[in-house]
Parts: C-alpha cells; structure tokens; sequence
C-alpha cells in the first residue's frame, strides 16, 4: 500500500507534535513537507524530522509533489481559510480545533 503523502501546515508547538508523530509513529504515512509563516521554524523542523521540504506558505506546499492531506495546526483565525484553500486544491485535511472562529466561516 503506498503510503499517505502528508504536510504539516504551522509548526508551533501542536504542529511541531503532529509532525513527529506522523513522522515517527505513523507507518501509513509519509510527512513530506511542513510550512510557517517563519521559514527558520520551518527549515529547522524540516532538518531535525529529516525531511526535504520546508515553505513559508500553505500555498507553496500544496505544490509539493504525492501531496495528498494537510494538517492544519496554525492559530485558530486562520483555521477556515485554510481548510477552504486546502480542499479547493483537492486534499484531505485534518484541522486542528477550531475549525474556524465563528459560525458563518464553519459553514
Ligand atoms: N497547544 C496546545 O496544547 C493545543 C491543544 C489543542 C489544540 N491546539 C490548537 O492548535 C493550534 C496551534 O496551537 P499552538 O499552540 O501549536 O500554536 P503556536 O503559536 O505554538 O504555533 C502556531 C504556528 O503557526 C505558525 N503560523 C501562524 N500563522 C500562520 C499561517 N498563516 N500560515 C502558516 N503558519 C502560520 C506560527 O509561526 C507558529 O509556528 C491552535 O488552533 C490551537 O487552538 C493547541
């Protein structure tokens, strides 16, 4: 079975825990790429899971090829954007709680 190609999107503290995770205890999957708004925090992630690719932006990492899902773990407000720019472009999306800060963006 070939394995999930995943990115992370946010590496603080919960996005930092869902990338190790994927990268070390999820045999189904393969953390291909993790992104933030701060790219050192990006390509420091990157080099201690030892992985290949670091963006500043979900948009540049929904280009990473065998891309297929998307964990969401920036701070909340921007939750709701990026569900909707991930699943336009086709991936599936685990987000972090919650899934957006009002009604109207939930919907
Ligand atoms: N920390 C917890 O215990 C905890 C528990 C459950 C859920 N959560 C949820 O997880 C989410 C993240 O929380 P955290 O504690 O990891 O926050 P954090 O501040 O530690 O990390 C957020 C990261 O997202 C990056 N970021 C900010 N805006 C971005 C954007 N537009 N695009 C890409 N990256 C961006 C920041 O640079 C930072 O690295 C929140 O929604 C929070 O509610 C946190």
């Amino acid at each position: 079975m070939a394995k999930l190609g995943i990115g992370v999107l946010g590496v603080g503290e919960m996005g930092r825990r869902h990338a190790e995770n994927l990268r070390r205890l999820v045999p189904e999957a393969r953390l291909l790429a993790v992104a933030d708004v701060a790219p050192d925090r990006a390509r420091e992630a990157a080099s201690e899971l030892e992985i290949e690719h670091s963006y500043r932006s979900l948009e540049d990492m929904l280009a990473c090829k065998d891309l297929k899902a998307v964990v969401i773990a920036t701070p909340d407000k921007f939750h709701a954007k990026a569900v909707q720019v991930a699943a336009a472009a086709g991936k599936d999306i685990l987000c972090e709680k919650p899934l957006a800060t009002n009604l109207v963006d939930a919907y």
